[in-house]
């Protein structure tokens, strides 16, 4: 048997269990904080210290001991390594614990934490430091302009291109850890449908969940193993 591409779709959850908030739990970002306030370029003209303020929290979170990639991240690397046809992770989240599991083919839709971008001159440079308006572009020199290199609502995702060229060659498709309520990702599953097998892992069924052929729930660092050992029994 000919074992086709995977798309791997990854959300908030798949990092639940290793320390970091997902957005839409009754715990999650956005019950805390509106995302008017932090997530958009008018928050960013309108407040800059409070959206950087934001983001330096959360990527300070990102380097917390206690905050690493779980058994769910390191499944997939497995997958990607014992499968023999491509195996594309495409991310939602802007933490960095699929790569320090070590995923290769790993895009980053929604941008990264770790690194910041300059207003003035695009430069985008690793960032582990917290951002201020008094930061200066270690490009151009220029102050004030640098803001952390992620998608905020309003904005393009990163890669859609070399998504939708992905999604175009998979025959499966996975969607692990996301609500489905954020466009475009949430309608990628009805692109691949006919065409691919699809199925969701999820703590609980996602919005799309009927458009699924498959579903299992449970918390990701159980089901995402359990599953990559189900495929990798074929190959
Ligand atoms: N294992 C698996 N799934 C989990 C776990 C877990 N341990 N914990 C929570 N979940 C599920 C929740 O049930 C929920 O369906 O993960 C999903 C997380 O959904 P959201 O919080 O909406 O996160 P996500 O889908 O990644 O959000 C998409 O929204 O605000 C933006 O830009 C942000 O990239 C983010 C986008």
């Amino acid at each position: 048997m000919r074992l086709p591409p995977i798309v791997v779709l990854t959300g908030a959850g798949i990092s639940r269990e290793s320390g970091l908030a997902t957005f839409r739990d009754a715990d999650g970002i956005w019950a805390k904080v509106r995302l008017e306030d932090v997530a958009t370029a008018e928050a960013f003209a309108r407040d800059p210290d409070r959206v950087h303020a934001f983001y330096n929290a959360r990527r300070r979170a990102l380097r917390d001991p206690s905050v690493a990639p779980n058994a769910a991240h390191h499944a997939l690397v497995r997958l990607a390594h014992a499968w023999p046809a491509p195996v594309t992770v495409v991310t939602q989240n802007v933490d960095d614990l699929h790569e320090r599991a070590g995923q290769p083919r790993l895009i980053h839709m929604h941008g990264e934490l770790a690194k910041a971008r300059c207003t003035a001159c695009g430069a985008v440079h690793p960032w582990l430091d917290d951002l201020s308006t008094a930061t200066a572009c270690p490009s151009c020199g220029r102050a004030g302009g640098m803001r952390p290199a992620v998608v905020w609502f309003g904005e393009m995702p990163l890669a859609m291109d070399e998504i939708a060229a992905e999604l175009a060659a998979c025959g499966l498709f996975l969607s692990i850890g996301t609500s489905g309520a954020v466009w475009p990702a949430a309608g990628f599953v009805a692109e691949v449908r006919g065409r691919a097998r699809t199925v969701e892992l999820n703590l609980e069924p996602s919005e799309g969940v009927r458009l699924f052929d498959e579903a299992i729930h449970g918390p990701a660092t159980v089901v995402v193993p359990a599953f990559v050992d189900r495929l990798l029994a074929d190959v």
